[in-house]
């Protein structure tokens, strides 16, 4: 048993902080780099296992150097791997990220592998038994078969782009948690900028989930959620951001600790904005996830 069960993307990043943006055609020398898994399900199971909590990933992995080493770091923090599939004709997902450390900005390129689903056994799902289900929208499949098993799980999803995974999981969820990204591509609109955008916003993104919270993130610009029939916003804390990698991952982690530790809304959304805002001023994705006793 497991008190959170996380389903989705892992990757394997490779990070380079430089001072400036690139020119084409140019070198650089860089004095270090930053190298580990990446995902958002696969960094948010990463913050809960690292806070204490009792979690279990689930994910696709290639059979390589890349993800022995993706293993290797989720047992050292006490992540259940048990069901992590190690599939010998798929490649784990590569990316190297671009960080200017100047403005905090990434850039991502990643490198593209074959389309395959994991398929987990029914009965070994059933043993995990989570009392809260974090998805991404990768690995549909098995992210359906845990919200069928589980009804009683409470279920939240970090939606990132507009696919067929975010969009089925989307209706379905407790907790939509969505990036700027997708609230624009989803709600056709051009910018998210004042209270008459949030309000449309807000009742575009209610005919994908009737019944749940919705949540979108901003970056830097906090975020927006409703409550009670009203929509209200969040600041971010002011801090200045040297890599952004993960933070939405990291916010989407820290909620699923909220949830668990049985946090009000608007705690919750604090405790995930700090964790956040203070992953964003160091490098890396989850090498930047601040220790528990830094937040609570
Ligand atoms: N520059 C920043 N300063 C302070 N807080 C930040 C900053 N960037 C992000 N955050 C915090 O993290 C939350 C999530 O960030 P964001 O909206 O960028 O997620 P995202 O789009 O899912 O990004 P990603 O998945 O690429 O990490 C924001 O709501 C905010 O609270
Ligand atoms: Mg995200």
């Amino acid at each position: 048993m497991v008190d959170v069960l996380c389903i989705g993307h892992v990757a394997y990043d490779v990070t380079l902080p430089l001072k400036d943006y690139p020119l084409e055609n140019s070198k650089y020398v860089i004095d270090y780099k930053i190298e580990g898994g990446g995902g958002p399900a696969s960094n948010a199971a990463y913050l809960l296992s690292k806070w204490g909590i009792k979690t279990s990933f689930i994910g696709l992995l290639g059979d390589d150097a890349y993800g022995k080493n993706i293993i290797e770091e989720f047992k050292n923090v006490g992540t259940d791997t048990s069901m992590v599939k190690m599939a010998k004709d798929y490649p784990t997902p590569y990316s190297t990220i671009l960080v200017n450390i100047k403005s905090g900005t990434r850039t991502i390129i990643n490198c593209k592998v074959p389309y395959s689903q994991l398929d987990i056994d029914q009965k070994d799902l059933e043993k995990l038994n989570p009392k809260v289900m974090l998805f991404d929208g990768h690995e549909l499949k098995t992210s359906i078969k845990a919200i069928e098993l589980f009804p009683n799980a409470k279920t939240i999803l970090d939606a990132g782009s507009v696919r067929e995974g975010t969009l089925v999981l989307g209706e379905r969820v407790d907790y939509l948690i969505v990036s700027e990204n997708f609230a624009l591509s989803y709600c056709e609109m051009e910018s998210l900028k004042n209270e008459n955008d949030y309000e449309e916003c807000m009742s575009k993104m209610k005919k994908l989930n009737k019944h749940g919270q919705i949540v979108v993130t901003l970056g830097e610009r906090g975020l927006i959620y409703e409550e009670k029939g009203k929509v209200k916003s969040l600041d971010a804390y002011k801090v200045k951001a040297v890599d952004t990698t993960g933070a939405g991952d990291i916010f989407h982690g820290a909620f699923a600790y909220g949830l668990i530790n049985n946090y009000s809304l608007i705690e919750n959304l604090k405790l995930s904005s700090k964790t956040s805002a203070i992953s964003v001023q160091t490098l890396g994705g989850r090498k930047s996830i601040p220790d528990k006793d830094k937040i609570i």
